[in-house]
């Protein structure tokens, strides 16, 4: 409820990383940092800043940016970015979960790879999976990427802010 005091619903204090490449941020993304939020006391939003894709949408201070925007009204939500493996990263942080989101099956695989890997680095940390809310169960970076490079409207998949930045990269006077 708004304005309700913020409760954790892990251990008090619990520090999560939330990690991604998030070019861009998605409402899917943005979906599982507010519910997210609500389990922890202190959720981080980790940017991955050494990616190798060869044309990014956005760079990565720019993704940094939308994402604080996004973010503002989520006061225990703070956003970073990180090289390196996660693991260190968490433990440089004391994060003691590892926040991802999980919307179809075909997500599963390179999840459990990825949450096993990390946890035979590290097994005091927990990856904790919440399942995208199903009006976003569809909606994914590279698939937005796509219909941008290819001229189409992603007003429903995107906050505003993003297509804010969009629009700025077509016409730079665009952005107030
Ligand atoms: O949004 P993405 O691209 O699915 O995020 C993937 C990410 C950034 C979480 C993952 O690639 C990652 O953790 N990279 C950091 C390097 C690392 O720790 N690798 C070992 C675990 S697979």
């Amino acid at each position: 409820m708004p304005g309700q005091a913020l409760e954790s619903h892990l251990k008090p204090g619990t520090v999560a990383i939330y990690p991604g490449s998030f070019d861009p941020l998605t409402n899917g993304h943005l979906d599982v940092i507010a519910r997210g939020s609500k389990l922890v006391s202190r959720l981080i939003v980790a940017v991955l800043t050494n990616t190798q894709k060869a044309t990014p949408l956005f760079a990565v201070p720019e993704r940094l940016e939308i994402i604080k925007h996004a973010t503002a009204h989520l006061p225990n939500v703070e956003v970073d970015g990180f090289g390196g493996l996660l693991v260190d990263y968490a433990a440089g942080q004391n994060a003691t979960v590892i926040l991802r989101g999980i919307r179809a099956i075909s997500d599963y695989e390179n999840e459990l790879q990825m949450a096993l890997l990390n946890r035979r680095m590290r097994p005091d940390l927990e990856t904790v999976f919440l399942m995208a809310s199903e009006e976003y169960s569809f909606v994914s970076s590279r698939m937005i990427r796509e219909i941008v490079q290819l001229g189409g409207d992603v007003t429903s998949f995107v906050p505003p802010v993003v297509l804010a930045r969009l629009r700025a990269k077509i016409s730079p006077d665009a952005l107030d």
